[in-house]
């Protein structure tokens, strides 16, 4: 469904750690270059660097812990309860450590955008500098997806090249990747913002 161009974009942002991710897109909306609004911050980390920063923006930062739950279906179904609450219109996933069931998946469907450290098909799942760093690739990079049941597997919307170098480290792959991270993950949802992604099967259109 398109959604009302008229209005800001209502975010959710869903961390679990450092939360570089969620303040670029803070201070993207603060200078004006993204029309949204980020309506809470969501950690299943009760120590997640991520809620200070979003506290330090006058932004609710909720903690649902995993240990309150005993399915990942019910801890979707109460995730769902917040986010309808919040009225959120695009969830982000920005380094949270969780898989989504289809409870979250059917709840927000095309409205739930991840970033991972690898162009993917390649390196799904955790680890992925690591991943990346062992089969000897000479490239790596990050995409940012649609999110389905699956781990990293939904249609992908943008993605950005790094070189691996032969003397790089996980950390010093993860930093070089996380330069385009900051760069590419509000570009794609800005796109949104925008209306300007249609998706079609696997395959995301971007409108001009
Ligand atoms: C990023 O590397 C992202 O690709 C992965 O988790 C990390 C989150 O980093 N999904 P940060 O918490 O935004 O700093």
């Amino acid at each position: 469904m398109m959604r009302d161009l008229t209005q800001s974009c209502v975010l959710a942002v869903l961390v679990s750690g450092n939360g570089s991710n969620l303040q670029v897109i803070i201070n993207k909306i603060e200078s004006g270059k993204l029309d949204a609004r980020i309506a809470c911050v969501i950690s299943n980390n009760p120590n997640a660097y991520a809620l200070i920063r979003a506290k330090a923006h006058a932004i609710p930062a909720i903690v649902l812990e995993n240990s309150s739950f005993t399915s990942r279906r019910d801890y979707d179904a109460a995730l769902v309860d917040i986010l309808q609450g919040y009225g959120v219109e695009l969830v982000v996933l920005a380094g949270f450590m969780r898989i989504l069931s289809d409870v979250m998946v059917n709840a927000f469907p095309n409205a739930i955008m991840n970033i991972h450290p690898a162009l993917l098909p390649s390196f799904p799942g955790l680890h992925a500098q690591q991943q990346a760093l062992e089969y000897g690739v000479k490239f790596s990079g990050c995409t940012v997806h649609f999110v389905d049941c699956g781990t990293d597997t939904g249609p992908i919307i943008l993605q950005a090249v790094v070189p691996v170098k032969q003397d790089d480290t996980e950390e010093t792959l993860s930093a070089r990747i996380q330069m385009e991270e900051h760069r590419t993950f509000p570009e794609a949802i800005n796109l949104f913002v925008e209306g300007k992604l249609l998706v079609d099967g696997r395959l995301v259109r971007i409108q001009s």
